[in-house]
């Protein structure tokens, strides 16, 4: 009877949890509502997290309380460090990193599952073998392709395409290993050697997979990996019986999916070409880097008079302004043209940064009202309109060659059509190119004037000069 209670209240945590996890993810999708989103998320994963510790199946011996609840103990610790400490553009890197462990976690207990099973020498169901198979390998895959993801961002190996001869050739070898290894455990029962098997070779292929990524496409990767992860812990939940596994699984694995999708759709390149078509190396082959073509170069008071006398200014962020931690200066110098009777608007790339979303948190970190912020089909027809598109830190999101070259590895490219503008002012430190490695024909344009420097002291400069002006 008090079994029975306890089943069902637990069924109820994890419905309520379910139903949590999914109105968290829709208060996501807006910069307005997404910090109360994340409350409800945690909310939603900390129901999840003591259901699951009042379930039976838990043994509570002092040992196994001990493991818990040091586990819990330096898993929250080391994620609250991380959390609080990653700079925003470090937060790729990041990702990856959990999402590995996500992955891991998820393949580890599908072998140990396994293992119970054939220690207990009970037979495994067909159904949870299919389970044990798949979430051992995607998962051990999203392990060592995210770790592989970090080490690329965060510089530890080279961000370029790393292939050698015979390596697709090899990939499809050791896939065609994974499914035979996974069809003796489903069919034959095979034992533990098969699953150790099929984890090793495919963390193997994890790692072989994403080395000949060029770094510029790890974000999508990334995503793409998140997906994964999501899949092995939902199948992971099939073998374990635990429903909200199953559900959460399935929620990280469609919105990995879709903002893989999406992100695909924004550079305009279909996923194929993000995991088989090397962009690094394309586009340092294309690149036209240095070439000496003149360009106008500007003061802080001279920018600051075309600003302070403008009708509309549009604010194109980028990921410069991530790196000098801007936000802020940005927002005092749009108070300062309002104050002035000038319109102000911001132009948000969907891949300005790098990563989704990049540009929103920035912004709303710096209280930068929602109702200024414009997506690029919002926007893009007013900059024909504008006095000045003022590009901060921005540069492949606003290369024209995205529409006029078709040589160019960014043609197709959605972009943002700051060269509409009447006159437009670029904030970057030097002449170097984005993350796309290629030359921007914007800053030779006429009417473009280039004001060097971090964007943060240029900003603070031109919010003087407006002062004065
Ligand atoms: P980028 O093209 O990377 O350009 C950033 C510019 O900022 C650089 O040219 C750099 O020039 C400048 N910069 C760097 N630090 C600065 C500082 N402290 N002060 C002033 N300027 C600074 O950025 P973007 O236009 O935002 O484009 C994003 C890129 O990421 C695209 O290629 C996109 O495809 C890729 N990507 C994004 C995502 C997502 S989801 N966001 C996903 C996949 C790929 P200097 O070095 O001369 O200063």
């Amino acid at each position: 009877m008090i079994t029975d209670a306890r089943a069902a209240i637990i069924a109820v945590a994890y419905l309520i949890s379910a139903v949590l996890f999914i109105f968290g993810l829709k208060r996501l999708s807006s910069p307005a509502t997404a910090r109360h989103g994340n409350r409800i998320a945690i909310l939603a994963m900390t129901i999840a997290v003591v259901a699951t510790l009042l379930d039976r199946s838990i043994t509570w011996k002092p040992l196994n309380i001990a493991i818990i609840v040091v586990g819990t103990v330096i898993g929250a610790a080391l994620g609250v460090y991380f959390a609080r400490t990653v700079q925003m553009t470090a937060m790729p890197q990041m990702v990856a990193l959990f999402n590995g462990m996500g992955g891991g976690t998820a393949a580890f207990v599908s072998v140990a599952e396994f293992i119970r099973f054939s220690e207990e020498a009970s037979s495994i169901g067909a159904g949870e073998a299919l389970s044990v198979s798949a979430g051992t390998a995607i998962g051990a895959l999203s392990l060592t392709g995210s770790l592989i993801a970090f080490g690329k961002l965060q510089e530890l190996i080279s961000g370029r395409p790393i292939r050698f001869p015979g390596m697709s050739a090899l990939n499809a070898i050791l896939f065609i290993v994974i499914l035979a290894l996974g069809a003796v455990v489903v069919g034959f029962d095979g034992g533990d050697l098969f699953v150790w098997l099929l984890l090793a070779v495919a963390m193997v292929l994890g790692v072989l997979v994403v080395l000949p990524i060029g770094g510029a496409d790890m974000p999508v990767v990334i995503a793409l990996l998140n997906s994964f992860t999501g899949i092995a812990a939902a199948l992971t939940g099939f073998v374990v019986h635990n429903q909200i596994l199953v559900v959460a699984g399935a929620l990280v694995g469609a919105s990995g999916g879709f903002l893989t999708v999406l992100m695909s759709h924004a550079m305009n390149r279909p996923l194929s070409n993000v995991l088989f078509g090397a962009f690094g190396a394309a586009s340092s082959a294309g690149a036209k880097v240095g070439e000496a073509k003149p360009i106008r170069e500007t003061t802080p008071e001279d920018a600051a008079v075309v600003m302070a006398y403008a009708n509309e200014v549009i604010i194109v962020p980028g990921y410069g302004l991530a790196v000098a931690q801007a936000q802020h200066q940005i927002r005092e110098l749009a108070d300062e043209l309002e104050k002035r009777g000038v319109t102000v608007k911001y132009a948000i790339h969907p891949v300005a940064g790098r990563m989704p979303g990049h540009m929103n948190v920035l912004l709303a970190e710096a209280n930068v009202p929602y109702d200024q912020l414009f997506e690029m089909d919002q926007i893009n027809n007013e900059f024909a309109h504008a006095d000045v598109a003022l590009v901060v830190g921005a540069n492949d999101v606003v290369n024209p060659a995205a529409r006029t070259d078709p040589s160019s590895p960014i043609y197709g490219m959605p972009i943002l059509n700051v060269d509409q503008a009447r006159t437009i002012i670029v904030l970057k430190r030097s002449m170097r190119p984005g993350f796309a490695g290629i030359e921007n024909e914007l800053f030779h344009d006429p009417k473009t004037v280039m004001l060097f420097g971090d964007a943060k002291e240029s900003l603070t400069k031109l919010t003087n000069a407006v002062k004065a002006a």
